[in-house]
């Protein structure tokens, strides 16, 4: 098991312990590594409005960008009530912004065997920002 996966799975985990999902229950940690090394987390943040709800991969990107990161290379997702999370179809866009199609994405819980993926395996044929170029 790498051991950047349980980095980046323990510090999804710690994060998803401060998710604010008062409506759903359902509490989700991200954690990104960034180009320079560092761990970028976010946690998901609900509303009474729901639709406004911002997932915890959402959180991270922003963090990750607050912090004047904009590479990601890796990705792990934790939730408190399943044992593998797959990102949200809209969360795929959001990190196919930062990261390529190679960019491992652990899913899981920290200590066990996480379920090992990419990007480019979540969301095929991304519409990429490439494509505004020209
Ligand atoms: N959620 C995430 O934070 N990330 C995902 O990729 C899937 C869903 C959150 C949003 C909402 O707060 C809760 O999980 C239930 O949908």
């Amino acid at each position: 098991m790498p051991d950047e996966a349980q980095e980046l799975l323990a510090a999804a985990e710690r994060v998803m312990r401060r998710a604010y999902a008062a409506y759903s229950g359902f509490k989700v940690g991200a954690a990104l590594r960034g180009s320079d090394g560092a761990i970028h987390v976010g946690a998901n943040v609900e509303n009474a409005s729901y639709s406004q709800t911002q997932c915890a991969e959402a959180s991270a990107i922003g963090a990750m960008i607050a912090a004047g990161e904009t590479r990601i290379t890796a990705v792990a997702i934790v939730a408190e009530r399943v044992e593998h999370c797959p990102p949200c179809g809209g969360c795929r866009q959001r990190l196919s912004e930062f990261a390529d199609a190679a960019t491992p994405v652990y899913l899981g819980r920290p200590g066990a065997e996480p379920r090992v993926t990419t990007l480019g395996e979540l969301l095929p044929l991304a519409f990429e920002p490439g494509a505004l170029a020209g």
